[in-house]
């Protein structure tokens, strides 16, 4: 039989990464292989994000380009998931003419009958319906036998509203994995050369709410914590309202949980804070992350900010500034306000003009940059923990590490460290990276 190459494109968040992987993997079934080049492929899957709108044009004018493939090969599949298709549905089919199949967030299991279909009998296929069951998330990913790491899916959707966000609509209600699964899923990953677990939700903190199953997220962290062969637990991503005491106290109490935290601020004005739907104040905020610091001194935050939210000041946007000096993150992701079809946003006056949010935000990502800098200079001499990943991307003789803290450090080992925990000296802080030396004992 003649092998079948896929293609898959990501777009977005690690949710989506996660996805694709899951969508790879029920594919293999249907006999296709992954391929990183796109002129090879029989099957091209796009999985698609439509979080902002600079988002979505991407996946415009990639889908542009698989058209032009099509034309070359009419037997070429094309198919398009994850949250624009679930956004568009047959309207897809109507914007994009040479598409063969979409489907939605929780439709990613029936992915092997849909191409199945298309390969016998050239039919359109919309599947977009959302379903009460997990089917779509509890797909096991066996990991490559080089991996370290892996995603592991402990819930689904979202129940917070955020005026500005798009992903309750798609990616439907909050419900939490059986933990049972999750736990047999990470002993398998663990058998299979795992070493560091990320854990997906778009809320993780309130796993077990929905779908209580007698564990609570902390809980599920440290079951996870003594499975052996596990030597790295990550999670993303936590909402600050929901950060709970228990949570902050495991940082400090369980030693396999990574000294980082993503905890997405998205302002530092109360007023626009409230206007987002976000449940807690900058005060509230602030008061966390010195919890978290002073029981796990050294651990890194990083966070997220929109700027130009409908009805940000000047005052509003220093108020962020001034927030920023006084937490100063490891690291931040900025973005532009951009508006969403459906969301409680859309409906609000007094939006910021396209130039004034480049301008906020070119001036915001400086600031931020000497954050970065200073916080990394900061761990010039120090000792570090380092989870090998593999070779350094800047240069062929050196490895690269990522600290606890989530910082890349490249250094130069020996191959067979690939995959172990090693100590390094920090010799050298940049702003992307550091530098080390392995440490003696
Ligand atoms: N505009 C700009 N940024 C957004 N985000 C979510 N929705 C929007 C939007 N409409 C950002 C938030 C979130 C991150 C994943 O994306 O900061 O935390
Ligand atoms: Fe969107 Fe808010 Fe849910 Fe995050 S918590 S996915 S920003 S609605």
């Amino acid at each position: 039989m003649k092998n079948k190459y896929l293609y898959i494109q990501t777009f977005g968040c690690q949710m989506n990464v996660h996805d694709s992987e899951q969508m790879a993997a029920l594919l293999s079934g249907n006999g296709y292989k992954l391929t990183d080049n796109m002129k090879m492929a029989d099957l091209i899957i796009l999985n698609t994000c439509s979080i902002r709108e600079k988002a979505a044009q991407k996946v415009y004018s990639q889908l542009g380009r698989i058209g032009k493939l099509k034309e070359q090969n009419r037997e070429l599949i094309i198919g398009v998931g994850g949250c624009l298709a679930q956004q568009l549905g047959t309207k897809f089919h109507k914007k994009v003419g040479h598409l063969d199949f979409v489907f939605g967030t929780h439709n990613i299991h029936l992915l092997p009958q849909m191409v199945l279909a298309i390969e016998k009998k050239r039919k359109k296929i919309t599947e977009i319906d959302f379903h009460k069951s997990l089917n779509s998330i509890g797909v096991y990913v066996p990991p490559p036998a080089d991996a370290i790491s892996a995603f592991v899916t402990i819930m689904q959707g979202c129940n917070n509203f955020c005026a500005y966000c798009v992903v309750p609509y798609l990616r439907g209600r909050e419900i939490s994995r059986p933990s049972d699964d999750i736990i047999e899923e990470v002993k398998k990953l663990a058998g299979n050369g795992i070493r560091e677990v990320t854990l997906l939700g778009q809320n993780v903190n309130s796993y077990g709410k929905i779908f209580d199953n007698g564990l609570n997220f902390t809980s599920l962290i440290k079951r996870i914590g003594k499975i052996s062969g596990i030597e790295r637990i990550r999670f993303t991503t936590s909402h600050p309202r929901d950060l709970s005491v228990e949570l902050i106290n495991c940082f400090a109490e369980e030693e396999k949980l990574c000294k980082h935290i993503h905890l997405p601020v998205q302002s530092g004005s109360n007023r626009i804070l409230e206007l987002m739907n976000r449940g807690y104040t900058v005060e509230d905020y602030i008061k966390k992350i010195d919890h978290l610091r002073k029981l796990t001194p050294g651990i890194s935050i990083t966070s997220d900010v929109i700027v130009g939210f409908p009805g940000e000041t000047q005052k509003d946007y220093q108020e962020t500034i001034d927030m920023m000096g006084k937490i100063r993150f490891d690291s931040l992701f900025s973005f532009k306000y951009s508006e969403r079809e459906g969301t409680a946003a859309q409906k609000l006056k007094e939006k910021v003009e396209e130039g004034e949010k480049l301008r906020r935000l070119e001036q915001l990502q400086i600031l931020q940059d000497q954050h970065t800098l200073e916080k990394n200079t900061s761990l010039e001499g120090s000792r570090q923990e380092l989870l090998v990943e593999g070779k350094s991307r800047n240069s062929e003789s050196d490895l690269m590490g990522r600290t606890s803290s989530w910082k890349i450090v490249n250094f130069k080992g020996e191959l067979d460290m690939i995959g172990k925990l090693v100590d390094v000296k920090i010799s050298k802080a940049y702003l992307h990276s550091l530098r080390g030396k392995i440490a003696n004992n």
